[in-house]
């Protein structure tokens, strides 16, 4: 197993009096794709934005590859960053400007800025609409975006809240496979939020479970839910009616 890059210890996050969360220790590995799940209000929206250092914990604390982040090294370890949220937070602007903000913000010169959008426009096949604005998308192309944008950054840790909730079938079976693709070849860990179990043998090293604000569980698919992950299923053999474009 690889290092761990980022673990919360003793984590208590309160909202006014009452307590969210409640995790004794919670670590993802260097190269680790860990799926979180649990019940609605279990908690797991809150640690992805406490681990992501958009939040800050009541109490406990964050590691960054062993270092404990503090008020002044957390922009720096922040910029290591990216999030995706279920609902893409595109801004009013055109794709490639979306997907090249995080560079600017950054400082990355034009040039290399050009060349990183670009590829990352192409991966996530949305070069076609770089100059289209972000109100003419429909949602599946949108989450596109969101996801170059993330990936653009070149980040260290991925934190994926339920990005494909509110797509159709096909595209999110293409976009889980094109992101397990993804994160394989660049070594990106990342942590996977989602309520839909027929996801997770994609994206998954590890399933944590958290309900009432605590990690009650965390290994293999097979030890959680005691059953062999399946990628193929029932339902993808019903939507190949999607791969033909003739009549019939
Ligand atoms: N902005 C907020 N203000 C007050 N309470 C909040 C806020 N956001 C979340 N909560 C509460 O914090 C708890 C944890 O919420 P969180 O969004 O982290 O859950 P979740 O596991 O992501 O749920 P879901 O599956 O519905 O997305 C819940 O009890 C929720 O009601
Ligand atoms: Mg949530």
């Amino acid at each position: 197993m690889h290092n761990i890059i980022l673990e919360v210890s003793n984590l208590q996050f309160m909202r006014g009096k009452q307590q969210v969360l409640d995790i004794k220790n919670f670590g993802l590995h260097e190269r680790e794709i860990i799926a979180l799940i649990g019940p609605n209000g279990a908690g797991k929206s809150t640690l992805l934005q406490i681990m992501a250092l958009l939040l800050k914990p009541t109490r406990g604390i964050l590691t960054y590859r062993g270092i404990a982040v503090d008020s002044r090294n957390a922009l720096a370890i922040r910029r290591r960053m990216a999030v995706v949220f279920q609902e893409p937070l595109l801004l009013n602007a055109t794709v490639y400007e979306n997907v090249a903000t995080g560079l600017k913000l950054r400082g990355v010169p034009r040039e290399e800025m050009k060349k990183r959008v670009d590829r990352w426009l192409e991966m996530l096949g949305i070069a076609h609409l770089a100059g289209r604005r972000s109100h003419q998308l429909s949602g599946g192309e949108a989450q596109r975006v969101s996801l170059a944008r993330a990936f653009v950054l070149e980040p260290d840790v991925l934190f994926l809240d339920e990005p494909f909730s509110a797509l159709d079938f096909p595209t999110r079976l293409s976009l889980l496979k094109e992101l397990d693709k993804l994160l394989k070849d660049t070594g990106i860990a990342a942590i996977f939020v989602t309520h839909d179990f027929s996801e997770v043998p994609y994206l998954t090293d590890r399933v944590a479970v958290l309900k009432n604000g605590r990690v009650i569980k965390t290994g293999s698919f097979e030890e959680i839910f005691k059953v062999k992950p399946r990628r193929e299923n029932y339902l993808t053999s019903l939507y190949r009616v999607f791969e033909s474009d003739a009549a019939g």
